[in-house]
């Protein structure tokens, strides 16, 4: 758990910061804000304050409520100077979105607003992540501006290049993703010891596998991959080294400390898996994997309907059960987790029976009548079953439900290391 104080400054990005602060308070860190008065323009303080459960400044000269305190921490008796006690803090000062301006002003050491007087306060590492339009970012004065900022130690975000905030424009000048930004803080950070994941290989399934009808269409299902990609965040964090074998995901950001593998079928996934499953310690089961697919698939073509036709028939054949092939082969040292998504009542007993069935150490089952979880949404509310028995974990968003699962994992090997 890292203090980071984010500085946001003035531009259309400001938006990403909102989702940086989301990513950062899941994975556990406390957060603060400060705005420049122009980042106001963009996102108001009341949006960062809800994220981040602390109050959010944007003067030098306006108390603090929270006495430069971070969430979780005590205020201090006295009432100290706000920038001062903040930054005095953090472990990380990262500003992001950086505006050309802004990033003027930090490489000249101006201290006109609290962003700035605070960055010329802060002893903790710097992070910068730059965001403007493209020739503002390759102009000669960013350019000697950014150089003079990474010369006195500040770690430098590169913007991304593609669409820019103003209609048509293209190039260099994106902000990073926040998942980009907070792998970046965290390698900042300080580590806080060994994590109870380190040394160890992971290998994650996400998403949905699409079997082919023709060259356009297929069966699929509604898996979106965030469980599975929460699931290799987390792990990462933790210390594992972490591979995600993903299905058909292609619109959720991806981690930079995670490898990713991406398949369509049920076929690519099983090869993919395979290929690495005899050097990892963890499987995480997470893929939805469609178990039945067109037998006589025409790759090749699009099927054309024909005159007065009114029905079809799809002949269809068993994919491989790949949890059940890779439990088959599996060997000392490794745990093995399935999902199970289940309609109400039987939930649990369906579970159990698959903990069986499919030789695995844990099955995560998921009751998906409920609307409020699971599929798409961004929380889950799942049970843990293990031979030793059951474990609830109550709806909380689908980080904090991966943390639960690992937990459960890490439980698992320390009781497979004391068994004789
Ligand atoms: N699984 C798999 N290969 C398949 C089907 C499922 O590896 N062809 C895995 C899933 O990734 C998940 C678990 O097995 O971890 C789910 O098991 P299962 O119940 O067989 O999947 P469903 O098809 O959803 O369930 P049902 O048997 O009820 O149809």
């Amino acid at each position: 758990m890292a203090r980071i104080l984010l500085g946001v400054s003035g531009g259309i990005a400001a938006y990403k910061a909102l989702e940086l602060v989301r990513l950062a308070t899941r994975a556990g860190h406390a957060v603060r804000v400060v705005q420049t008065p122009a980042s106001e323009r963009f996102v108001g303080r009341a949006s960062f304050a809800a994220l981040t459960g602390a109050p959010v400044l944007l003067d030098e000269f306006e108390p603090d409520p929270a006495r430069g305190a971070f969430p979780g921490d005590p205020p201090p008796a006295h009432d100290p100077l706000s920038h001062l006690e903040l930054v005095a803090n953090a472990d990380v000062y990262v500003v992001a979105p950086a505006s050309a301006n802004t990033i003027g002003k930090l490489a000249h050491g101006l201290a006109d607003n609290l962003l700035t007087s605070a960055a010329l306060a802060a002893t903790c590492p710097l992070l910068v992540a730059p965001a403007m339009n493209n020739h503002m970012w390759e102009h000669p004065a960013t350019r000697a501006n950014v150089e003079a900022l990474r010369a006195r130690g500040a770690a430098i975000l590169a913007p991304g290049t593609g669409a820019l905030a103003s209609k048509g424009e293209h190039g260099a000048g994106r902000l990073a993703e926040p998942a980009e930004i907070l792998a970046a803080i965290e390698k900042l950070v300080p580590a806080e010891g060994p994590g109870p994941l380190d040394g160890l290989t992971v290998l994650v399934t996400a998403g949905g596998t699409r079997e082919p009808i023709d060259s356009v269409r297929y069966i699929g299902n509604r898996s979106s991959g965030r469980m599975g990609f929460a699931l290799a965040g987390v792990a990462a964090r933790l210390g594992a080294q972490v591979t995600v074998v993903a299905a058909n995901v292609a619109d959720l950001p991806r981690d930079p400390r995670v490898t990713y593998v991406d398949v369509q079928t049920a076929g690519e996934l099983l090869d993919a898996a395979r290929a690495r499953f005899a050097a990892s310690d963890v499987l995480l089961m997470a893929a939805a994997v469609v178990d039945f697919r067109p037998a006589d698939a025409r790759t090749d073509t699009k099927l054309k309907k024909q005159d007065g036709q009114d029905d079809m028939t799809l002949a269809l054949a068993r994919t491989p059960d790949i949890l059940a092939t890779l439990g088959a082969e599996r060997r000392d040292g490794q745990t093995l987790v399935g999902f199970a998504a289940e309609h109400g009542d039987g939930a649990l007993a369906y579970g159990r029976a698959k903990l069986r069935a499919k030789g695995v150490d844990a099955i995560v089952v998921n009751d998906i009548a409920r609307t409020d979880i699971g599929f798409d949404s961004a929380a889950n509310e799942v049970t843990i079953v293990t031979a030793a028995g059951e474990t609830p974990v109550p709806r909380a968003p689908k980080p904090e439900v991966a943390r639960a699962i690992l937990d459960v994992v890490v439980g698992l090997r320390a009781q497979a290391v004391m068994r004789p």
